[in-house]
C-alpha cells in the first residue's frame, strides 16, 4: 500500500521515516518542502505529477529537484549529498565523474588497472569493478522501491565486512569507499557543482563525456532492463526527457558544461568517449601523464587489451552476477548491461530522422555561445 502525504503538511522529520520504520508500507511524500544543500543548493520536492510522467519504479520519497540547476534525484538524495560535502578527499583519489552511460564503467577499469594492476597479475583484478571502484552516486537508489532500502546482497556482504557496526542509512557505498585503501578509483555521477569545491585541491578527476545521442540510446536500454528503474516509456520518451531535464540524473548540459569550465585545471582531465574509440593508446598515453602512473608502451599496450570492449565485455555478465546479485535486471535482462555494443553512432539504428533533428538543434542551442568542443560532426 502507498500512503500520499497531504499537501502542505511535511516536515523533514516525515520525509526521513524509512522502510525500517514501516514495513509494509510505502510512504511517497510528494508535498512541497525546501531545504538547502551544504553545497548551498534549494531543494524541493518533484511534483506528484513530474514523478509519475518519468515512467520508472518509484521512490519511497519520492524525488527532489537541487536548484538552480535543476537535477531530478531521488528523495534520499540530499543526505547523501550533505554527507559527500563533508568527505575528505586524499591526494591519491582518482574520481571517474560522468553523465550516465557515458564510458563510466569502461574508464573506471581503465584507471583501475592502470593504478593497481599494470601488470595484469593483480588477483583482485578479477573481481567485478564496482567492488573495486565505489560509486559515491549509489546509495540514494536504495531509495528505489524495488530495493527495499538497501543495496543488492553482494555489496551488502561487502559494507557488514569491510564496516562492521556501519548504519545502513549512512550510505553504504559511501562507508565502503572510507573503509577503502588508496589509491581510491571513485565513480561519481553526480555534477562538480554538488562536490566540495576543495575536492581537487587534492583529488583527480576524469570527467568522460559522449555523444549524447549515442548516450541516450545507451541510457534507453540500460533504463528500460534495469529493475530498479523499468523505464516503461518508449524511445521517443526516453530522448524528450533527457533533452527536457525530466528524468533521473538530469539535466544533461549542465553537467558537461560545469566539467568543461574546469578542465584545465591541472587534476582535471577531460575525455570523450569518441577518442577513446578512435586511438586508445593516444589517450591512455595522456592519462598515463595525468595520473603519474609512467607505465611504458607495452604496459598501456596490455592496458588496452585488458579494457577492450570484447575483454570487457567477455568477463562482464560474471562480473554483473557477482555484484548485482540476481536481482539487477527484469525478465528482459538479456538487454541491459554496462556492456551493450560499445561503439559510436549506433544512434543511427534509433533515430528517425525527425527526432535527430530535434535533438541536433538542442544540442546546437546548448553549445551556442560556449566553446565546447564536439567530436562529432551533427546529424552524422
Ligand atoms: P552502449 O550502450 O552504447 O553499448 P556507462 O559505463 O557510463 O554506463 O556506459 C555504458 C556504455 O559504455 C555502454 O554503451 C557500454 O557498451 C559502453 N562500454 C562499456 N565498456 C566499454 C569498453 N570497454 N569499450 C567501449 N565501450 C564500452
Amino acid at each position: 500500500m502507498r500512503i500520499r502525504c497531504p499537501e502542505g503538511n511535511s516536515s523533514c522529520a516525515a520525509v526521513s521515516l524509512s522502510l525500517n520504520n514501516c514495513p509494509t508500507t510505502s510512504i511517497v511524500h510528494y508535498s512541497k518542502m525546501s531545504r538547502q544543500l551544504l553545497s548551498g543548493h534549494k531543494v524541493e520536492q518533484a511534483s506528484e505529477e513530474e514523478v509519475t510522467s518519468m515512467e520508472i519504479v518509484p521512490f519511497v520519497r519520492g524525488m527532489v529537484r537541487i536548484l538552480p540547476e535543476g537535477w531530478l534525484y531521488p528523495g534520499s538524495a540530499p543526505t547523501y549529498l550533505d554527507k559527500i560535502y563533508n568527505m575528505k578527499f586524499r591526494s591519491d583519489d582518482v574520481m571517474v565523474m560522468t553523465f550516465p552511460k557515458c564510458g563510466t564503467t569502461w574508464m573506471q577499469e581503465i584507471v583501475w588497472t592502470m593504478l593497481h594492476n599494470p601488470n595484469l597479475d593483480n588477483p583482485k583484478g578479477n573481481e567485478a569493478i564496482w567492488f573495486r571502484s565505489q560509486d559515491i552516486s549509489l546509495d540514494m537508489h536504495m531509495d528505489a522501491e524495488a530495493m527495499g532500502g538497501k543495496l543488492w546482497n553482494p555489496i551488502m556482504e561487502k559494507f557488514e565486512k569491510m564496516c562492521p557496526g556501519g548504519r545502513v542509512e549512512d550510505g553504504v557505498s559511501l562507508q565502503i569507499l572510507e573503509a577503502t585503501a588508496g589509491p581510491r578509483v571513485i565513480k561519481c555521477h553526480y555534477p562538480f557543482s554538488l562536490l566540495p569545491p576543495e575536492m581537487l585541491q587534492s583529488a583527480k578527476v576524469v570527467y568522460v563525456t559522449r555523444n549524447p545521442k549515442d548516450m541516450m540510446v545507451s541510457f534507453y536500454w540500460f533504463w528500460k532492463d534495469c529493475s530498479i528503474f523499468e523505464y516503461r516509456g518508449n524511445f521517443e520518451n526516453c530522448v524528450r526527457q533527457l533533452m527536457n531535464g525530466t528524468t533521473l540524473f538530469t539535466p544533461y548540459w549542465p553537467h558537461v558544461k560545469e566539467a568543461w569550465q574546469k578542465r584545465h585545471d591541472s587534476n582535471v582531465k577531460f575525455v570523450y568517449y569518441e577518442d577513446l574509440k578512435a586511438d586508445i593508446m593516444l589517450e591512455l598515453r595522456k592519462l598515463n601523464e595525468f595520473l603519474g602512473t609512467r607505465l611504458c608502451e607495452e604496459k598501456l599496450e596490455a592496458v588496452a587489451q585488458h579494457t577492450s570492449f570484447s575483454s570487457m565485455k567477455r568477463k562482464g555478465d560474471n562480473h554483473e552476477k557477482d555484484f548485482f546479485g540476481e536481482t539487477k535486471f527484469n525478465k528482459n535482462e538479456t538487454k541491459a548491461s554496462f556492456y551493450r555494443k560499445g561503439t559510436t553512432g549506433d544512434w543511427k539504428h534509433q533515430f528517425s530522422p525527425e527526432l535527430q533533428e530535434e535533438v541536433d538543434s538542442w544540442i546546437e542551442e546548448n553549445v551556442a555561445g560556449t566553446d565546447i568542443c564536439l567530436k562529432w560532426a551533427l546529424g552524422q
